[in-house]
C-alpha cells in the first residue's frame, strides 16, 4: 500500500501546476481537492508539494500524531529572518516552554480587558467615515486590527503612528519576502532583501526600546509586553529574555492583525451581498445593546453575532496555506511520506468540502445555530492541536466587538457590478482590495 504513488492533476510538462496556480491558486486547489481526494502531489517547475485534502488526515497530522509531523523548514526558514524564534518558528520542548507562558497572557479574563480597546478603535475607525465616503475595507481593517493588537501589546500611545507605520512596512516586507520564496541567499542586495534589512532594523529599535523602557519604569500595564516580561513558567523553567521577547512580540504583530483584518473584511463583504443577514444581525444588535457600545460581557447574549463570525471563519477561513513535514519516513493516507516532504494543507479547501459542509459556497450563518457544526476535523480556522492559535480567543472577541460597533451605525455596500478577484497568499483576500460606499 505504501508504495502507492501520489496522484497529481493533469500538468504542463516542466512546468508542471505552476500557471494555474499563479492565475488561480483558491479554485485550482478546491478543484484538485475535490477530484483526487486525501492526498495529490503539485509541481511548480522543479519543486513539488503534496496537497493534504482529506480532513480526517488533516486532523492526524496535527492532532493525533503532531510529533511526527513538523512546520516545514522552508517555511520556518522565510519566517525566522523577519520574526526571529517565536511561537510561529519554534518546535519541541522550547515551542511548548513558550506556549506555557504565552497562553496565560491570552486566556478569556485577560482578553476581557482588551475588549474595551477593540470597541473604542472599532469607533474611532467608524467616526472617520463620512457618509459616501468610499473606502478601501482590506486597508481599513488592517489599520483598525494593527492598532488593536499594537494598543493591546505595547499601550502605545504618543509614540502610536511610528510604530504602527514601522510594523506595516514590517509585514509588507515579510509578506514580499514570503513571495519570494527564499529562493535566492540572503545575502545578494535585492530589492526585497534590502527592504528586509531595513524593516526589522526599524522594528528592532523599537522593540528593544519598549522592552527597555518598561523594565526601567517597573511598570505593570496589564497588557501582554509587561505580561511576557513578568511571565513565570508554570514548571519552572527561566523567564523570557529580552531577545525572546523582541520575537515574541514580532510574531505577535505578524500573526495576530491581517488575519483578523482579512476576517473583517470578508463579514463586511457577505453582509454587503446579504442584506437579510445583515438586516437580523442589526435587530438583535439593537435588541440587545439599545444604542449603547457593546461589551465583552455582552457576547455571550449574541448567539446570531456568534453564528455570523463563524460562517465567516468558515467560508473564508483566513490562513490560506499551513503546511508540515514529517521528521522521519512514515506514511499518511496509505502513502509513503518522508523527511523534506512538504505537506501543505489549506484550512479553506477543508471549509469547502460538500461532504461536511452542503453547498458549501455559501455563506449561511445558520449552520451553526444552537452550537451545530459537523466534527471538529472539519472546521480549523485557527488550526488545531499543540499549534492551535493562541489568539483565537483574543481573534473571536475582536471580530465580534468591532461587528458589534459597525453594523447598528453604518451599512457597507458593494460598488454596482464588482467582481471579485482572490488572492490566496498567507491570508486569502480580495486581489487589489476591497472598494465599498459608507451609508450612515
Ligand atoms: C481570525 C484571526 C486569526 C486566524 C484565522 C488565525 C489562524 C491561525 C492558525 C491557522 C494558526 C496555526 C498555524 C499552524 O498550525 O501552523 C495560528 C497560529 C498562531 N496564531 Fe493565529 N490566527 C488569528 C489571530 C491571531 C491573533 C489575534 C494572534 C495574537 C494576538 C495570533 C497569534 C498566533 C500565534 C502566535 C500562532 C502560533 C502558535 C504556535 O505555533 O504555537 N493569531 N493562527
Amino acid at each position: 500500500m505504501t508504495a502507492a504513488t501520489i496522484p497529481s492533476p493533469p500538468g504542463l510538462p516542466l512546468l508542471g501546476h505552476l500557471l494555474e496556480m499563479n492565475r488561480d491558486m483558491p479554485g485550482f486547489l478546491d478543484r484538485t481537492a475535490r477530484e483526487l481526494g486525501g492526498l495529490s502531489r503539485l509541481r511548480m517547475g522543479p519543486m513539488s508539494m503534496i496537497l493534504v485534502a482529506d480532513p480526517q488526515l488533516v486532523h492526524e497530522m496535527l492532532v493525533k500524531r503532531p510529533q511526527d509531523f513538523a512546520k516545514s523548514w522552508r517555511t520556518t526558514r522565510l519566517l525566522q529572518g523577519h520574526v526571529g524564534d517565536g511561537l510561529l518558528t519554534r518546535e519541541g520542548t522550547e515551542h511548548r516552554r513558550h506556549r506555557r507562558i504565552m497562553l496565560p497572557t491570552l486566556h478569556t479574563q485577560r482578553i476581557a480587558r482588551y475588549g474595551e480597546i477593540m470597541t473604542a478603535e472599532a469607533r474611532r475607525l467608524l467616526d472617520g467615515w463620512p457618509d459616501g465616503a468610499r473606502i478601501d475595507v482590506v486597508e481599513e481593517m488592517t489599520q483598525l486590527t494593527l492598532r488593536i493588537v499594537g494598543a493591546s501589546l505595547f499601550t502605545v500611545d504618543d509614540d502610536g503612528d511610528e510604530v504602527f507605520a514601522a510594523v506595516h512596512d514590517f509585514v509588507d516586507s515579510l509578506n514580499a519576502y514570503l513571495l519570494s520564496f527564499g529562493i535566492l541567499p540572503t545575502w545578494l542586495p535585492t530589492r526585497t532583501h534590502r527592504w528586509r534589512r531595513a524593516s526589522v532594523a526599524r522594528m528592532d529599535t523599537i522593540a528593544y526600546d519598549l522592552i527597555r523602557r518598561r523594565r526601567e519604569s517597573g511598570a505593570d500595564s496589564a497588557d501582554l509586553l509587561s505580561m511576557l516580561i513578568n511571565a513565570k513558567d508554570a514548571e519552572g523553567g527561566p523567564q523570557l529574555t529580552d531577545a525572546e521577547i523582541r520575537d515574541e512580540l514580532l510574531t505577535m504583530f505578524f500573526a495576530g492583525h491581517e488575519t483578523s483584518a482579512t476576517a473583517l473584511t470578508w463579514a463586511c463583504y457577505e453582509l454587503a451581498r446579504h442584506p437579510e443577514i445583515a438586516d437580523r444581525l442589526r435587530a438583535e444588535l439593537v435588541e440587545v445593546l439599545g444604542d449603547r457600545e457593546p461589551t465583552m460581557a455582552d457576547l455571550g447574549r449574541l448567539p446570531y453575532l456568534d453564528q455570523v463570525v463563524k460562517e465567516t471563519l468558515r467560508r473564508w477561513a483566513p490562513v490560506f496555506l499551513l503546511d508540515r513535514s514529517p521528521v522521519a519516513p512514515t506514511e499518511l493516507g496509505g502513502y509513503a511520506v518522508k523527511p523534506g516532504d512538504i505537506l501543505f494543507f489549506s484550512p479553506y479547501v477543508v471549509h469547502l468540502d460538500p461532504e461536511y459542509w452542503p453547498e458549501p459556497h455559501e455563506f449561511r450563518p445558520e449552520r451553526f445555530a444552537d452550537g451545530a457544526q459537523p466534527g471538529r476535523e472539519a472546521f480549523l480556522p485557527f488550526g488545531d492541536g499543540p499549534r492551535l492559535c493562541v489568539g483565537n480567543r483574543f481573534a473571536e472577541a475582536e471580530i465580534a466587538l468591532v461587528l458589534a460597533t459597525l453594523v447598528p451605525r453604518v451599512r457597507l455596500e458593494l460598488p454596482a457590478g464588482h467582481t471579485l478577484k482572490l488572492q490566496g497568499q498567507a491570508t486569502i483576500r480580495p486581489a487589489g482590495g476591497l472598494p465599498m460606499t459608507v451609508r450612515r
